[in-house]
């Protein structure tokens, strides 16, 4: 089998407001989640079965954004940041909380709720077009053994469902927690997930 490793970013200070997007620091929780990665990852990959019983060299992914970064920091692996991996562009939604957009883009919230997965934010995306972003991210995942990805809520769902066979229309309701290392197993025919909470 190979394996593709997927997280969240830890928890950022926008969380902790319920904003949207934007580029914020990790809060201290997420900074907890950031220093026990490299030990949550290194237990899975010793019980781990790779084919010649040997782990082959990990690499970690990360977004452009600062929380990816930061929760990646202690991972002593080789690294490469990808824009394909920037959470969703909320477009001029970028900051504000749920509550917010509510107020001030009722008929966008509504349509939004009816039809997640095409909802494009105005100046932003949609799920849909994340799932065309991440094609190249897919193709390269595809000729790799054991890639470890930080990266955010909507584009690990698009991912997941990639992998896990879920019809992308579904992604954008799939739970994804915070402070949770996922394990996926690609065998020949069908994947293996396995959730390994940090705790945090
Ligand atoms: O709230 C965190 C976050 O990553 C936002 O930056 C992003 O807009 C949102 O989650 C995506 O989740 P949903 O599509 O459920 O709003």
């Amino acid at each position: 089998p190979r394996y593709i490793w997927l997280s969240r970013h830890g928890e950022s200070e926008y969380n902790l407001g319920g904003q949207l997007g934007g580029d914020s620091n990790l809060s201290e929780r997420g900074q907890m989640y950031a220093k026990k990665l490299p030990s949550l990852l290194q237990g899975a990959l010793e019980q781990s079965v790779f084919p010649d019983g040997k782990v082959p060299e990990l690499t970690v992914w990360t977004s452009t954004l600062k929380r990816t970064n930061q929760t990646a920091r202690f991972l002593d692996y080789p690294k490469r940041s990808w824009k394909a991996l920037d959470e969703l562009d909320a477009g001029v939604c970028d900051g504000m909380t749920y509550e917010e957009i509510e107020q001030q883009y009722p008929e966008d919230f509504k349509a939004r709720d009816d039809n997640k997965y095409e909802y494009r934010y105005r100046g932003g995306e949609s799920y849909r077009d994340i799932v065309i972003r991440l094609e190249p991210i897919i193709m390269e995942l595809e000729r790799q053994e054991n890639i470890m990805i930080v990266t955010h809520q909507a584009v690990l769902r698009c991912l997941y469902a990639y992998f896990m066979n879920v019809p992308q229309d579904q992604s954008p309701w799939m739970q994804v927690p915070l402070h949770s290392l996922i394990r996926l197993e690609l065998r020949a025919f069908d994947t293996i997930e396995t959730r390994i909470s940090a705790d945090i």
